[in-house]
């Protein structure tokens, strides 16, 4: 990281890089949750909670690669090795249910998982405020994409 934007930092890099590293693990396991329930779901609905399952999932991968770029932008080092994954998660995973046909399972554990994400980039909102407007600006952004998701999965319900 050059030496201003080092300066500019008034923050604990290393503690703030733990923080983004979590998040970061947060973000793999959602989109490996999304993903693999849309692969499975089945069902009269289960098109549409598939498609927007794997829509978000997208968007989880694209948060991934915006905290790992801050992460070394930081001097820091991104998670590498995805048994680190369920060390560092704040918000876990869960499995899709047994019944493919759960639809409304599988959409509670999501809004689950997005209130849960919501709730880490609050807390990385409030960290960060003043003290490093980069990571304000990002942890900002995805906090506003996760309201949007629980938004959106609440509607399937
Ligand atoms: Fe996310
Ligand atoms: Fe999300």
């Amino acid at each position: 990281m050059g030496t201003k934007a080092q300066e500019i930092v008034r923050l604990n890099v290393e503690e703030l890089v733990e923080q983004l590293n979590r998040a970061l693990a947060d973000e793999w396991l959602a989109f490996y949750q999304y993903w693999i329930a849309a692969q499975v779901a089945v069902g009269r609905q289960a098109k549409r909670v598939a498609e927007e399952l794997k829509r978000i999932a997208m968007e989880e991968l694209e948060h991934a690669e915006e905290l790992a770029t801050r992460i070394t932008q930081l001097g820091g080092r991104p998670l590498t090795d995805p048994r680190q994954w369920f060390e560092k998660t704040n918000c876990t995973y869960v499995e899709p249910p047994q019944d493919p046909k759960d639809l409304d399972k599988i959409v509670r554990d999501t809004i689950e998982a997005e209130r849960c994400a919501i709730e880490v980039y609050r807390k990385l909102v409030e960290l960060t405020a003043g003290k490093d407007p980069v990571t304000y600006q990002l942890a900002l952004h995805i906090l506003e994409e996760e309201l949007e998701h629980e938004d959106t999965f609440e509607n399937l319900l």
